[in-house]
């Protein structure tokens, strides 16, 4: 028996009411069904507001150690497309002075493809929340918060990316999104319906990325 397989003696899964069932095998499909569908694959329309709500309690929904909501989603609706499409290209500027017309062009054309397009945003003031939390748990707490607007979105019909890029160290951004000292951009969140849809890659197989611990032995 692997270490994933349960015995009948064992419980399958602590907590699980066995006619939950039907709910487990559907997370489990969404969760499988959701990859990286390119923004340039992502067209109209987008998810609307009612959708847009549910995205973010999604998000809400994350773990956060010290309830500091140490992160943000900030959206770029279509009409300022055209602004963030300067900030890439002066982003681009700022560390290639010799980048040529087509270059700029092309990452000013970045801002323009998916319907959904948010920044996402992790704060880390130290003076943040009644405790200290490190910085990799905020950071895991974004990621979580993150992964359930994917899987929603997914469940939703929508395909979906994270895409990040040189754009975000640029100085022009952080002034351009008014983000606060303590800030740090991570990614943006593309979301819409799929164009062209292709095969989910293979994904890890559990022994790849799961180990059981020996402790060392007592000298
Ligand atoms: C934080 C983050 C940023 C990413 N940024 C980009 C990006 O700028 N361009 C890109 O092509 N893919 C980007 N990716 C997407 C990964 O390349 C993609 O997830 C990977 O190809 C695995 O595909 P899958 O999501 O379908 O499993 C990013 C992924 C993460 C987690």
């Amino acid at each position: 028996m692997s270490t994933f397989e349960s015995s009948a003696a064992e419980p399958r899964c602590t907590g699980v009411d066995a006619s939950m069932e039907p709910s487990v095998a559907w997370a489990q499909e969404w969760i499988a069904r959701r990859q990286t569908v390119l923004p340039k694959r992502l067209a109209a329309p987008g998810p609307d507001e009612d959708q847009r709500l549910a995205l973010l309690r999604a998000a809400a929904a994350a773990p956060d150690h010290g309830q500091l909501v140490p992160w943000r989603f900030i959206d770029i609706p279509l009409t300022a497309r055209e602004a963030l499409g300067d900030v890439f290209a002066q982003a681009l500027r700022e560390r290639d002075a010799n980048a040529t017309q087509e270059q700029l062009q092309q990452a000013h054309e970045k801002a323009r493809r998916a319907p959904l397009l948010w920044l996402l945003v992790v704060n880390g003031d130290p003076q943040l929340g009644a405790e200290p939390v490190p910085w990799r748990e905020r950071l895991l707490s974004a990621g979580c918060a993150v992964q359930n607007v994917l899987l929603l979105a997914t469940a939703m019909g929508y395909g979906s990316a994270l895409t990040s890029g040189k754009a975000l160290d640029a100085t022009c951004l952080r002034r351009a999104f008014a983000l606060h000292a303590n800030e740090v951009p991570v990614c943006f969140v593309n979301i819409g319906s799929v164009v062209q849809a292709r095969p989910v890659r293979a994904r890890p197989e559990p022994e790849r990325i799961f180990s059981v611990w020996t402790p060392p032995a007592v000298s």
